[in-house]
């Protein structure tokens, strides 16, 4: 296997380089070759090759491409911050969608077609039903999904073999340089009171659970939309006790709000929570409950 991560310098692309670096140094040792691309932050790797990669640029993607020859490619990368897509639509599309297109159409110019695996959103959805499944209609509320979901619809017609992998919140190790939202909570409630909504629901996902979904779905080459999610629903607030409980810090420290009475400049989805069976069917997708992923993070520190 030769496989491309791109966002290698983000939360997940960071950590799915580790895991992919650490199932390479089994024995599928010489079976597997790995090119971590970021866009401005340069990472270093054990094993895998480092590469900048500049998603807006159509020659670049063709050119790290044509070099490189990937069998398999994650697309990781993305212009993920909801708040700076709603203040840059523009730069959002040009990322989200465009560098998308770019990434896929040099996939698909190679002799060979590499399986693609294109990491979307939860945010995808309207929040108005919760639980959603593969099948559920799509009706994005913010500019981030909405440039996510037209990356979708163009990766669904570009004839590459390709998964469409649904994410939903991803918490993962306590990394100041590659933060999720974990890092950002527990710095706010740790010396603070912290307001946070009860009527905003998502499945929180363990970035660890995740890498090892899309390891599946590439070994498998499984084609059309999967969601890899946690498998509990959870408010920010409820997720945010647990985390002060796991992580010893008081619990009043935890305010709780609603997202029916704050007043946001941009709309938010309600209740974006995903059904992950059909991962657990095809994949034998397990995460770990949020409480023992946290008490992980919590020793590992
Ligand atoms: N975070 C979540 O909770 C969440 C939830 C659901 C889905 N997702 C999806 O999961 C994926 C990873 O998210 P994340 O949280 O790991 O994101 P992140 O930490 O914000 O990292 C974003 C990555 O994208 C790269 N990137 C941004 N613009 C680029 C460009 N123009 N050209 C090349 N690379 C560029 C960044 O590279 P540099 O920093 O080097 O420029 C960085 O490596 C994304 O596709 C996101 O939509 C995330």
């Amino acid at each position: 296997m030769r496989i491309l991560v791109t966002g290698a310098s983000g939360h997940l692309g960071f950590h799915l380089v580790r895991y992919l670096e650490r199932v390479g140094s089994g024995a599928e040792k010489d079976r597997l070759e790995l090119v971590a691309a970021f866009g401005k932050t340069p990472v270093s790797c054990e094993f895998a090759n480092a590469k900048s990669l500049e998603l807006r640029n159509p020659d670049a993607c063709r050119g790290l491409l044509n070099e490189f020859q990937p069998t398999h490619i994650v697309h990781a990368a993305a212009m993920a911050n909801t708040t700076e897509c709603e203040q840059n639509p523009e730069l959002a599309a040009a990322v989200n969608t465009d560098g998308t297109r770019n990434l896929l159409e040099a996939a698909a110019a190679l002799k060979s077609k590499p399986h693609f695996s294109l990491i979307s959103t939860d945010l995808v959805f309207d929040g108005a039903k919760g639980n959603y499944s593969e099948v559920d209609n799509t009706n994005p509320l913010m500019v981030y999904g909405r440039t996510k979901l037209e990356g979708e619809r163009i990766a669904s017609s570009s004839g590459l073999p390709l998964a469409i992998l649904r994410s939903a919140l991803i918490f993962g190790p306590l990394d100041r340089e590659r933060p999720s939202f974990l890092y950002w909570l527990l710095e706010g409630i740790k010396g603070r009171a912290v307001t946070l909504f009860d009527d905003e629901f998502r499945t929180p996902v363990y970035v660890e659970d995740l890498c090892s979904g899309i390891w599946s779905a590439m070994q498998q080459e499984v084609t059309g939309i999967v969601h890899l999610a946690g498998a509990e629903r959870r408010s920010r607030y409820n997720f945010a006790l647990l985390v002060a409980e796991v992580f010893g810090i008081p619990t009043e420290h935890v305010v709780r709000g609603l997202l029916a009475d704050a007043k946001l400049p941009f709309q938010r989805p309600v209740d974006v929570s995903m059904n992950i069976s059909q991962a657990r069917r095809i994949l034998g997708f397990a995460p770990l409950s949020n409480r023992s992923a946290l008490e992980i993070i919590r020793d590992s520190v």
